[in-house]
């Protein structure tokens, strides 16, 4: 079978690729990526010179191009990773998160109808949901819990959502969605909160936690949530969303404080900042559904995955530190001078 996967320059993208890679070595995969800030092709080096794989840089809001794709390749699978995915850089420019993640979402959903797959697979977040209180640990995202945004990207993303369920009931279009929390692993770029603190203790230098570093994020280390993908993939629902996630919750302060422990770090890097607007308060998915219909549990905890991740980081420093060394430096200068 043939696997188109869009945004597999990325984080989860890149990962779900060695993944199905390795799983699936029968099938071939076709990725496409626009290779924005976040896309980086030294990721996909593994891949590059395999019969089985392709890479197409395009943007999946260019009509043609995804035409054209889709005209030559005919593929069985889509999933749709590619997005604009930080919350903070959608503070600033949402414009640019509504062009990719709707009209973008809403264009491969068109090239879906017309040249025919079998199954569209949307990859979505958890923030559709919004947040839980601080105060009601018994309170989890399920696939029912209304949608209810905070960010322009969670906004676009919930707008995506809306359009999948859309073109199934409207269009008999074969389509499933997942609504996965925070991962991490290797691969994460230095924006999101762990590979950002992991990389600046590393160089000693100050970590900047949000309002009083009290928020809660419910962790998942990012092959669970690819084997999760593929199971939807291949033995979901048509019209049917899969909420995903490990029951991994922390604080951020507590993720911040492991990740000094593990490096040999002092927390007297921590540094306080002034909090993200409309700042979402805890994330927490209840996956009875999709361990129910599927049998996906996740196999690795937080303790091992966050040893697991920090190892890839010191191991692997030229791919961050390329990152760092660009346009980068303009980005966090913008983000945290004076916060
Ligand atoms: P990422 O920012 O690391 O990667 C996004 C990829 O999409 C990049 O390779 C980028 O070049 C590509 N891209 C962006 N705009 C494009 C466009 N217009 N056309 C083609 N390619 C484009 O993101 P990620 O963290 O890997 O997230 C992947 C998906 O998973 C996103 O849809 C995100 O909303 C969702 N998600 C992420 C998380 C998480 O914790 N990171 C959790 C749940 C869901
Ligand atoms: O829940 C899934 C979502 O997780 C995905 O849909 C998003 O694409 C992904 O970016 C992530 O969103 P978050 O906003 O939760 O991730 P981020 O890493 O940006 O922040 C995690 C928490 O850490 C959040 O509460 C904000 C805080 N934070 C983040 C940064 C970058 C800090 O305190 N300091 C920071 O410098």
């Amino acid at each position: 079978m043939k696997l188109l996967v869009t945004g597999g320059a990325g984080f989860i993208g890149s990962n779900f690729i060695f993944y199905e890679r390795k799983q699936h070595p029968e099938d071939r995969i076709i990725c496409l990526d626009a290779l924005t800030y976040a896309g980086n092709l030294e990721t996909l080096a593994p891949v590059m010179g395999d019969p089985m794989f392709r890479f197409v840089k395009g943007d999946i809001a260019d009509r043609a191009a995804v035409y054209a794709l889709f005209e030559e390749e005919h593929p069985d699978y889509v999933v749709n990773f590619a997005a604009e995915s930080h919350v903070d850089r959608s503070i600033e420019t949402p414009e640019l998160f509504l062009q990719t993640n709707v009209m973008g979402t809403q264009i491969l959903l068109d090239a879906c109808r017309k040249y025919g797959v079998k199954r569209y697979h949307q990859v979505s977040t958890d923030e559709v949901y919004g947040d839980l209180p601080l105060d009601r640990p018994d309170l989890f995202f399920t696939e029912e819990t209304p949608i209810h945004t905070s960010s322009p990207y969670s906004a676009s993303k919930a707008a995506a959502d809306l359009l999948v369920l859309a073109y199934h009931r409207t269009f008999g279009l074969p389509v499933t969605l997942s609504r996965c929390s925070n991962n991490y692993g290797q691969y994460h770029f230095p924006e999101k909160l762990i590979p950002l603190m992991i990389s600046r203790a590393l160089a000693d230098e100050s970590l900047p936690v949000y309002g009083k570093g009290e928020n809660v994020r419910d962790w998942l280390y990012v092959e669970d949530h690819c084997a999760a993908i593929d199971l939807i993939l291949r033995n979901g629902t048509d019209g049917e969303v899969y909420n995903i996630g490990g029951h991994n919750e922390r604080t951020n302060l507590a993720v911040v404080k492991t990740i000094l422990h593990e490096l040999g770090k002092p927390e007297s890097l921590i540094t306080y900042v002034k909090d993200r607007p409309g700042h979402d308060r805890r994330y927490a998915i209840d996956p009875t559904k999709i361990h129910r219909e599927l049998g996906w549990e996740p196999t690795t905890g937080f303790d091992e995955g966050i040893k697991r991740t920090v190892a890839w980081y010191l191991n692997n420093r030229p791919w961050w530190e390329h990152i760092l060394a660009g346009e980068y430096q303009d980005y966090y200068e913008r983000m945290y001078a004076g916060r």
